[in-house]
C-alpha cells in the first residue's frame, strides 16, 4: 500500500517563472538517470528481492523517496511554467511593461524563440510530462531490477552518479534562488544515495552473499580464468599499460593483472556465417534460384488449393529445393 502525505519533501518554490528552464529541468523527471528510472528501478528491485528482509525493506524505503522527487520536480516545472506564453499573457506582457515584471520579467517572445516545450502548453496544460529535456518519454527500459544485488547495487551506485552530474549542470543553468535551493537538496540527497549504495555493496561483502564477481555463484572451473586477468592492448599505442588495470592483484582475488601489448587472434575461425536460409532471400556467395514454400494462388488458383499445400517449395526450375520443411 502506498500512502500519499500533502507536503512536498523539500520546498519547490522558483523565485520567477522560467518556461525555458522549465523543459531543460524535465531531464531529472523523464530522462534516462532522471528521478522517474530510480524510483522504478528500486521499488522493482525491492519488489523482486528474495533476499534479507533489510535489502527489501531499504530498496522500498529509497523507491519511495524518489517518488517524493519526482513529485518536487513535477510542481517546481509547473511553477516554472507558470508565466508561460498563452496568447493573452503575451499580449499583456506586450503593452504593459508592469505586466512583465509582475511575471518576473520573463520576455516571453524572447522565451518562444528560445524554445520553450510548445507540448508544455498543448499536451500538459502548463504541467510537467513524463519525458526528457528533448521530449523523449520516459520508458522502462531505462529500468535495472535483475533480482542479482550486487549487480544492481553497482547500477544503482551508477545512476545516482549520471543523476547528480546532470542535477550540478542544471545547477550552473540557473540563477534562481529558489530553483537553487531545491537542487541543493537534489544534490545532497543524490550524495546520501552514492554513500548508500556503497554501503550496501559492503553489506552484501560483509554478510557473504557476494563478493567482487557478479555472478558470484558461477563455479569458476567452468571459467576461462587465465582470460580473466589480461589486458588487450586493442589500440595504437601503450599509454594503457601505465594504469592499475595492467598490473597487480585483480579484484577477485583470483591473479595479477597482465598486459599484452601486441595481441593476436586466439582462433583461425573467420567468423563466417553459415549460408543464407533460401526461404530468408539473403545473398549467398553463388547465384541462387528463385524459390518459395506453401501454396501459390497464381499457379494453383485464387485458394491455394488444387493442389495439396504438402508440395511446398515452388521454384522457377520446378524442383524441390532446401526450404521443403518449412510449409509442412
Ligand atoms: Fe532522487
Ligand atoms: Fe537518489
Amino acid at each position: 500500500m502506498f500512502f500519499h502525505v500533502k507536503e512536498l519533501q523539500y520546498e519547490a518554490r522558483p523565485e520567477r517563472p522560467d518556461p525555458i528552464y522549465a523543459k531543460k529541468l524535465q531531464e531529472i523527471l523523464g530522462g534516462e538517470f532522471g528521478e522517474m528510472t530510480v524510483m522504478m528501478s528500486y521499488l522493482f528491485q525491492g519488489w523482486n528481492c528474495r533476499g534479507p528482509e533489510k535489502y527489501r525493506d531499504m530498496l522500498l524505503d529509497i523507491g519511495t523517496e524518489e517518488i517524493a522527487h519526482v513529485e518536487m520536480l513535477a510542481v517546481m516545472i509547473s511553477r516554472l511554467l507558470e508565466g508561460a506564453p498563452l496568447k493573452a499573457q503575451e499580449d499583456a506582457v506586450a503593452d504593459s511593461p508592469a505586466v512583465a515584471a509582475a511575471m518576473g520579467g520573463t520576455d516571453m517572445r524572447d522565451a518562444i524563440v528560445a524554445g520553450m516545450n510548445p507540448q508544455h502548453a498543448i499536451v500538459s496544460g502548463l504541467g510537467a510530462t513524463p519525458k526528457d529535456s528533448v521530449g523523449f518519454p520516459w520508458n522502462g527500459n531505462y529500468v535495472a531490477a535483475s533480482g542479482n544485488l550486487l549487480a544492481d547495487f553497482r547500477w544503482n551506485l551508477m545512476a545516482e552518479s549520471q543523476g547528480n552530474l546532470q542535477v550540478s549542470r542544471l545547477y550552473e543553468m540557473t540563477t534562481d534562488r529558489g530553483v537553487r535551493d531545491m537542487l541543493s537538496f537534489n544534490l545532497a540527497r543524490d550524495y546520501m544515495h552514492q554513500n548508500q549504495w556503497e554501503a550496501a555493496i559492503e553489506e552484501l561483502r560483509q554478510d557473504g552473499l557476494e563478493q567482487f564477481l557478479v555472478p558470484g555463484t558461477m563455479p569458476l572451473d567452468r571459467v576461462m580464468m587465465d582470460q580473466a586477468h589480461t589486458f588487450w592492448n586493442c589500440s595504437a599505442g601503450t599509454e594503457s599499460k601505465i594504469g592499475r588495470w595492467a598490473k597487480g592483484p585483480t579484484y577477485d582475488g583470483q591473479g595479477e593483472f597482465s598486459y599484452i601489448a601486441d595481441p593476436a587472434p586466439l582462433t583461425d575461425d573467420n567468423g563466417m556465417a553459415p549460408p543464407p536460409n533460401p526461404l530468408l532471400h539473403g545473398t549467398a556467395k553463388q547465384p541462387q534460384p528463385p524459390i518459395s514454400s506453401g501454396p501459390n494462388p497464381r499457379a494453383n488458383g485464387r485458394d491455394g488449393r488444387k493442389k495439396s499445400p504438402d508440395d511446398v517449395v515452388v521454384s522457377a526450375r520446378g524442383g524441390r529445393g532446401q526450404g521443403d520443411r518449412a510449409g509442412a
